[in-house]
């Protein structure tokens, strides 16, 4: 395993509608584990493929509490297959654009179908924070950020100020 280094927004590569997997084969294996390892280092609760740099259909997400047993889920080719009516609303972050975080509202429980690592057809019902994790990590295969589900002025801000970090740090590893 190894960890991967994560893409920060703004970046034209967090804005791709990643293609779907054939197959979870060796390499789609390695990079669910890779994106683990990455993910738990961040420490995050859910990491998708474009943000590591590939434009493909996976993601995972670990939705476990602080004292609870890891719960990692991965993911090929996730679709939602229902959605409730009800709606549940989560200050998300997202480790490409850290230390920023936002109220979105999204649908309270859902049934998703995906690959797993071991290339079976699953589904999984998932409710609250582990369906808001999955229905944020998909946004990502679409080029979908957090900060496109919130007001135009809101999203501004948080995009300028991670443009000004980032040159910030630009310049301090030119001194
Ligand atoms: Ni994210």
């Amino acid at each position: 395993m190894a960890t991967l280094p994560i893409i920060i927004a703004p970046d034209p590569r967090l804005k791709v509608k990643c293609a779907p997997v054939d197959n979870v084969d060796e390499a789609i294996v390695t990079l669910m584990a890779d994106m683990l390892e990455t993910m738990y280092l961040a420490p995050g609760i859910g990491l998708a493929a474009p943000q590591v740099g590939v434009t493909k259909r996976v993601i995972i997400v670990d939705a476990a509490g602080k004292d609870d047993d890891p719960n990692p889920i991965k993911m090929a080719n996730p679709e939602l297959l229902s959605v409730s009516e009800e709606l549940w609303t989560y200050e998300e972050g997202c480790l490409s654009l850290p230390e920023h975080y936002a109220e979105v509202e999204r649908p309270a429980r859902i049934k998703v179908g995906y690959l797993d690592e071991n290339n079976t057809r699953c589904e999984l019902e998932a409710e609250d924070l582990l369906a808001t994790c999955i229905q944020h990590e998909m946004d990502h295969l679409e080029g979908t950020l957090f900060v496109d589900h919130i007001s135009a002025l809101k999203r501004n801000m948080i995009l300028r100020k991670l443009v000004k970090t980032k040159k910030l740090k630009a310049h301090d590893a030119a001194d």
